[in-house]
């Protein structure tokens, strides 16, 4: 008896947190390294400008990487009244991620998954996320545990972000991340081709480093949107490196303009959801 009070407890406190949160999308791919948390990363940072209340949440356990990406990888996250309080960037913006409760940036987590799925609920229940317009949730590449117990909890997702580069293999895991997202009926609000071309800052060429993207054509025939390419650049890597995302410093520049149009096509997909 205790036990199902315990149980119904935990669901009902789950719930009661994100009636708080209106839109809930998660950045993911089937292939690590194309730019997930990156994109995460602005797409957050985009919206809170904008006005939005925004949280950004780190389900990467193994390899957390937005509080480098946002400069704060020593801030720590502390309990207050039974929550757990998140970082507040500023008003309009929190975080959480697992590297907040970690002894040193550095500290491995060795976790199988029960206890995943566990920091994983406390994440959406217990953080104090108060009333947030957008939850942007960076997802670990591929569809494990994280992605699951995301999908399972939250029932309800806005929508997807699937993120690839042009190869043909990252291209494979995009089919993989799509089936996925069906499966757990999450609907996915489109397509990003990162990494996407390097314009040479010597002769001025297009050259594409990793091949011509398919991206289009396989949104066409997996009947989704597509959303946009974001070209490689320097700027990019280097705005990452300084914990300072590109959508601040570098707003004047090609790929920044890409990006808003980008960040406008989603808002427009979540308002109507
Ligand atoms: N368009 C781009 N141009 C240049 N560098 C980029 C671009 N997109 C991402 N990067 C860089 O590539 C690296 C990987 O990006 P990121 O960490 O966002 O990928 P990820 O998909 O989240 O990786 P993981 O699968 O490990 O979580 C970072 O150093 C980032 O700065
Ligand atoms: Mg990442």
């Amino acid at each position: 008896m205790s036990g199902n009070k315990t149980v119904w407890q935990e669901e009902n406190k789950l719930e009661q947190s994100l009636k708080e949160i209106k839109h809930k999308i998660i950045v993911m791919s089937g292939k690590g390294g194309v730019g997930k948390s990156t994109i995460a990363t602005n797409l957050a940072v985009s919206l809170s400008k904008k006005g939005f209340k925004v949280g950004i949440l780190d389900a990467d356990i193994h390899g957390p990487s937005i509080p480098k990406l946002l400069g704060i990888e020593n801030s720590k996250a502390y309990e207050k009244n039974g929550k757990i309080t998140p970082i507040n960037i500023n008003e309009n913006l929190k975080v959480m991620s697992i590297g907040f409760m970690l002894p040193k940036t550095t500290s491995p987590v060795i976790w199988r998954g029960p206890l995943k799925l566990k920091l994983i609920r406390q994440f959406l229940q217990d953080v104090q996320w108060d009333k947030l317009d957008y939850l942007v949730i960076d997802l670990p590449p591929g569809t494990g545990d994280e992605s699951i117990s995301i999908a399972q909890l939250i029932k309800k997702i806005d929508g997807a972000l699937i993120i690839t580069t042009p190869q043909e293999v990252a291209l494979l895991s995009v089919q993989k991340s799509i089936n996925f997202a069906k499966r757990l009926n999450v609907s996915i609000l489109g397509l990003i081709e990162n990494m996407s071309g390097f314009n040479c800052p010597y002769c001025h060429k297009e050259i594409n480093i990793f091949g011509k993207g398919k991206s289009e054509e396989v949104c066409k025939r997996m009947k989704i949107d597509f959303l946009g390419k974001i070209p490689i650049r320097c700027e990019i890597a280097k705005a990452s490196d300084k914990g300072k995302p590109f959508v601040l410093d570098y707003k004047e520049f090609d790929f920044s303009k890409i990006f808003e149009n980008i960040v406008e096509k989603i808002i427009q997909k979540t308002q109507i959801m």
